[in-house]
Formats: C-alpha cells, structure tokens, sequence
C-alpha cells in the first residue's frame, strides 16, 4: 500500500509526545483487562512488512507455518501466526458479517485456523476500529461484538485493532487523525469490551500507532499497544522507535507491553549489526516479537538471531519489566528521542544490560556499579550474541558501527 507508508511513517517522526491529553469522555466500563493472556510479550510472525497486501490468503498463511516449524521457530517459542490488513472482502454479508475474501480464502478461515491450531501453532488477524480498515475493508465500528464472536467461531486467536478512519476533530473520519482532541480510548474499550464475551481466549492487540500516551492506559485495555506510527526498513526508523521506547519502559508489565511494531530483519534495509541491534532492542524492551521477512528467504545469520536462546528467554522473562537508559558515570546524559548506547533493565533472576555503537564504531566499557540493580563487587556476565562470558566489576565491548551487545548479568 504505497499510499499508506507515508502517513504512517511521517507519524513516527512526530514522536510519542506529540499529543496533548484529550478530554477522556466517560466510558461506561473501567475494568482492567484481565484476560489472562500475554503474561509475555506475543512470539509469532506477521506477513505485512513483507509486502503489505499480497499476503493475506490461505495459501500463504500455511506455507508460513510449515516455515515456521521446519525453521524451528515454533520450537524457539514463536507461536501466532498473523495476517494482517485485506484478507477480507470490501463488504460485509447482508446479516452485517465480515466476510473473508473467497479468491484468498476459498475454504474460509475456519479450515486454515484448524490447520494451523492442528500444527500446535495460534491464528491472528488484523481490523480496525474504524469504519474501515487502513488499506479500505470494512472496520468494526458499531459491530465490535458481532465481529468478536465470530472470529471466535473462526478460531482466531489474536486481534489487532488499527485505528484508521475514526471520526476526527478536524473533520470527518480521515484515514489517518492525528488531532490530540480526538480520543480513540472509548473505541478500544468496546472491542475489548466484546472481545472479552466472544467465549473464546483472543488477544488483544492495540494499534492506534502511540495516539493518547496509549501507554498510560494501555493496560487497562489491551495486551499490548503501538507506541509508535509504522516501522519502516531502515535504522534511522528502528533508532527513532526504540529511542521513544526507552522513555516508556516503565509502563510494560506482564498482560500489557509496549509493542514497538513488526521486525524489519531480513528486509535488506539493515546490515548485520543493524539487525542485530534491531533484535536486541526489541527484545530487552519487551516488545512483542513479530517476523516481518519472508521466511523462505531467511539468512542464516537473520535466523540465528530469531533463534537466540538467551534472548528469547530475556524477553520472556516472566518478571515482564522493559530495558530503558541508564547513564554511567562521566558519560554525558540521554536526550529525548534520540538513541543512547546505555541500556539495563530487570529480570527475575539478574540485570540485563544492552551497549549498542549508535554513532559509529566504539568500544563501549561499563561498571557493574552503575548499573540499576547491581552495585559494587563482582558480577558473572554472559553475551548472549557472541556466548562471551566473565567475572568482575566492569565489561566492555569493541562494536562495529549499530552494533549491539546484550549481557546476562547474575551474582558472582
Ligand atoms: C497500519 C498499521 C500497520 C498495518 C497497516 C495495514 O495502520 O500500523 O501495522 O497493519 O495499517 O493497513
């Protein structure tokens, strides 16, 4: 969708503090959402960021998870698999249903999820809380609990909810509204409202692109929420994102995280460290980790990466706390919006710290001492890109220019 990528992308430049707090109108439910899902940030694949639209069918969805099993990504923990924007048809049937598109889905959903549930893997599609979705098929205003109860018939086990052509405060439901008047909070109660009686587990996940600070009170609403407008193939897009993530950290928790958007490794626009750092990022700050390459193409060095141990099991770490700066001592301090080389976050057994070169190539050296959650003496360290590991009070690392290194920091 060559029209889409501009607005969205633009978006991101705006920044997560872009939008003034809007007068919240009062929703008639304030639960929490306790739908006892996402505990860890989603593990799966979806198709969009490898060519948008032409993905969504049948055919695709299942050569995506026979990939997803011979590669060995299911057993490293990756489990949705997800189909994004136009898998549907332009109308909804005469009793109001959305319809899956019959040339990309010639058998329906129904038979697909089974397929896919019956390969031991989880099913997720994409809507709108709009009239329409972004790329123009039928969004769910005003049928959010006749849609949940049938993508619960169809099995689907993920919902991600967009946010495009939602009445605007500077007129109509343009496809995209950045007005900070325009509240999209009411929206997204009622379909987690309806997902939560559809009488099946779905995730909810939010994609209203960080519009309301959603983060302060994405919590409440789903299990994960966009924080930013779309990613795009490059690192000045993965720098910007994860930069305005480390000013959010506080807000991921087990059953609600931060989602930094779809990977871009393995899409040609980042070099090795870069999808390295890429990684690293996304993973230490908790993000919910979805493939975005065309995995019959995968490189074995993007795959491995996929495929890390250590940091799956740091994203996954059941504490749920996201990486963010800290600054040692003598370095100068982080600036908004822009990436610094210093991270460290918690885990229920240790320190996870993250050093990435984000000028040029650096030897970047550290004390234990200053980093949140350890203090002085000595620390055992494990790389988990390299398998380096040490004893002592410091570590440094000589990096290549956007390279990333993450460290596993225990008790001596
Ligand atoms: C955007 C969304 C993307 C993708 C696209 C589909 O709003 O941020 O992730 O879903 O819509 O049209």
């Amino acid at each position: 969708m060559k029209n889409l990528a501009l607005p969205f992308f633009a978006a991101s430049a705006i920044q997560n503090v872009g939008f003034a707090a809007p007068a919240e109108p009062q929703e008639s439910l304030h639960e929490r959402l306790e739908n006892g899902l996402g505990r860890t940030p989603a593990l799966g694949y979806n198709n969009w960021n490898n060519g948008g639209c032409t993905h969504a069918t049948a055919d695709a969805a299942l050569k995506v998870a026979d990939l997803m099993i011979s590669l060995g990504l299911k057993d490293a923990g990756y489990q949705y698999l997800n189909i994004d924007d136009c898998w549907a048809s332009k109308s909804r049937d005469s009793s109001g249903n959305l319809v899956a598109d019959p040339a990309k889905w010639p058998q329906g959903i129904k038979p697909v999820t089974d397929k896919i549930h019956g390969m031991g893997l989880k099913f997720g599609l994409y809507g709108d809380a709009g009239t329409m979705t972004c790329a123009g098929y039928p969004g769910s205003q005003g049928h959010e609990a006749q849609d949940a109860k049938k993508l619960a018939s169809w099995g689907v086990d993920y919902w991600k909810h967009d946010a495009c052509y939602l009445p605007c405060a500077t007129g109509g439901t343009p496809q995209t509204c950045w007005d900070g008047r325009s509240s999209t909070k009411a929206y997204y109660a009622t379909m987690r409202d309806a997902l939560a009686g559809a009488g099946r587990p779905i995730l909810f996940s939010m994609c209203q692109w960080g519009r309301d600070s959603v983060w302060t009170w994405g919590k409440d609403y789903g299990n994960s929420w966009r924080m930013s407008g779309d990613i795009a193939n490059s690192w000045s897009s993965l720098a910007n994102i994860a930069a305005n993530a480390a000013d959010i950290a506080q807000y991921a928790a087990p059953g609600g995280f931060n989602d930094l958007d779809m990977l871009q490794v393995g899409n040609g626009g980042l070099n090795d460290n870069e999808e390295r750092a890429h990684v690293g990022l996304w993973f230490i700050a908790k993000s919910p980790i979805l493939i975005g390459t065309d995995l019959s193409k995968l490189k074995q060095s993007t795959l491995s990466l996929l495929k890390n141990k250590a940091l799956i099991a740091i994203n996954q770490d059941s504490l749920g706390k996201a990486a963010t700066y800290f600054r040692p001592a003598g370095k100068p301090a982080p600036v908004k919006g822009t990436l610094y080389p210093y991270w460290a976050g918690p885990l229920k057994d240790g320190v996870v710290v993250g050093l990435v070169a984000v000028d040029g190539a650096a030897t970047l050296s550290i004390n234990f001492a200053d980093v949140p959650g350890l203090g002085s003496g000595s620390w055992k360290w494990t790389e988990v890109f390299t398998d380096a590991t040490g004893t002592g009070t410091s570590v440094s690392a000589a990096l290549g220019a956007h390279d990333m290194r993450v460290y596993k920091i225990t008790k001596a």
